[in-house]
């Protein structure tokens, strides 16, 4: 790279936009220059006057501007930078990048670049986790764009979750970093495993729902969010293990260096889990559907204007732990069930424990009050042979840490 280093910075709309003014601070003081696009949502949180006093250049907004296309056309905007920078990506950005659309300035400049581009994610919990939003982030990632962030924390809207635009420091390591890389943007490495009380261990994880077919367009399904499946498999990898994570639709970050493994139905997760077989320690964190409908439609259902409803009729789902658990040949050294349970939670969790033949159950009350399907926290109940142990509530990610650290110990001791 030779001359002035220079990024073009689009900055989108949302409340992290502010962020992106210090980010131009950063930049200038690194002897970075910055040529500024702000899309029209952008306008609503910063101005074009705040952002050219930062920049110290003209900030650019509209794509029909006669005298910029006279100027500097929008193709030749894109490709005056060393990097595209897009912060803040909200998830309309990041699906019209996924798709290649271009309707306005910012949109146009990306798709007409043929530089890097680095995106800085920011939008509401639910917005980033939705699976559209996973699948464009995959798009993305898989055409080369890097991504900083987000992060987790409490948001603007007043939920918790991943979406919080990352601080403007860590955008602008991201930016010294890409410097410091040649101008090649990084290729996806497999990461390295780490070293740990699990390393050389195989541990298998199911989580999330299963969806059960009514018809092509129907399915019978439940509130669980695999957040605490997705923790267990992060907090597993951070001890060295192979995870293989075994998986219900969810709208989930696919945690590094798991191998994933996403299915539908609880059938197609028992197959999935034997196809695993065999592992070291298996954890059954999946809310899986108890009941299937016997028969399918093959054709979406309509009313007859009978005024009658269809009697869907029920078949009972394979007990995937039950299985495991009572394996002669095979059966994992650890076998953990979950309970999730709206009444008598200790006592059903211990006739789980016996029914299945697991090693210990981790219970936990599902009622409406806990707000545990689907939530931040969890409040745990490690019901073994013979003791109990009541865990105080903690968010998912401790309780999995703390979890990992048990069955670890647990797994030494019984191999
Ligand atoms: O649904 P239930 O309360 O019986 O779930 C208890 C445990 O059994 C959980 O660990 C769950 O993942 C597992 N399970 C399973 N296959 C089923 C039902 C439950 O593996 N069909």
């Amino acid at each position: 790279m030779s001359g002035q280093k220079r990024i073009l910075l689009i900055i989108g709309g949302g409340i992290a936009a502010y962020k992106a003014l210090e980010l131009i601070r950063l930049c200038k003081k690194a002897n970075i220059a910055v040529t500024p696009i702000l899309t029209r949502a952008g306008e609503q949180f910063v101005t074009p006057l705040s952002v050219a006093g930062l920049a110290g250049e003209k900030t650019y907004t509209h794509l029909f501007d006669l005298t910029d296309e006279a100027e500097m056309g929008h193709i030749q905007l894109s490709r005056v930078a060393d990097l595209v920078v897009v912060a803040p990506a909200t998830a309309d950005l990041m699906a019209k990048m996924a798709t290649g659309q271009a309707d306005d300035l910012a949109t146009t400049a990306l798709l007409a670049t043929d530089t890097p581009v680095l995106i800085a994610p920011a939008m509401n919990v639910r917005m980033w986790e939705h699976p559209a939003t996973q699948r464009n982030l995959t798009t993305l990632t898989g055409d080369g764009v890097l991504v900083c962030g987000p992060e987790e924390g409490d948001m603007a809207c007043g939920e918790y979750g991943p979406g919080r635009m990352s601080e403007a420091a860590d955008i602008f390591a991201a930016i010294e970093k890409f410097y410091a890389g040649d101008n090649h943007p990084p290729q996806p490495t497999t990461p390295t495993r780490q070293t740990g009380p699990l390393s050389g261990r195989k541990v298998l994880i199911t989580a999330g729902p299963t969806h059960e077919p009514i018809d092509p367009v129907r399915y019978i399904a439940n509130r669980s969010s695999g957040k605490q499946g997705y923790a267990l498999a992060e907090a597993a990898i951070a001890l060295g293990a192979e995870v293989a994570l075994v998986s219900g639709p969810v709208g989930l970050p696919i945690p590094q260096g798991v191998e994933l493994i996403n299915i539908e139905t609880a059938r197609d997760m028992l197959k999935a889990v034997q196809g695993e077989l065999p592992c070291d320690m298996a954890i059954f964190c999946a809310a899986v559907a108890d009941w299937r409908t016997e028969d399918n439609a093959q054709q979406k259902m309509k009313k007859d204007g009978s005024g009658q409803p269809p009697a869907l009729k029920l078949a009972e789902n394979p007990d995937i732990l039950k299985s495991v658990g009572h394996l002669k040949n095979h059966r994992p050294a650890l076998v953990v069930g979950f309970a999730a349970e709206t009444e008598n939670v200790i006592e059903n969790a211990r006739k789980k424990l016996i029914a299945k033949n697991a090693d210990i159950i981790i219970a936990n009350d599902v009622s409406d009050e806990g707000g545990v399907m689907g939530g931040r926290d969890n409040t745990v109940h490690l019901v073994g042979p013979d003791n109990v142990e009541h865990w105080e509530k903690m968010p998912k990610q401790d309780v999995a840490v703390r979890l990992m650290d048990r069955f670890s110990d647990m797994l030494a001791k019984s191999s």
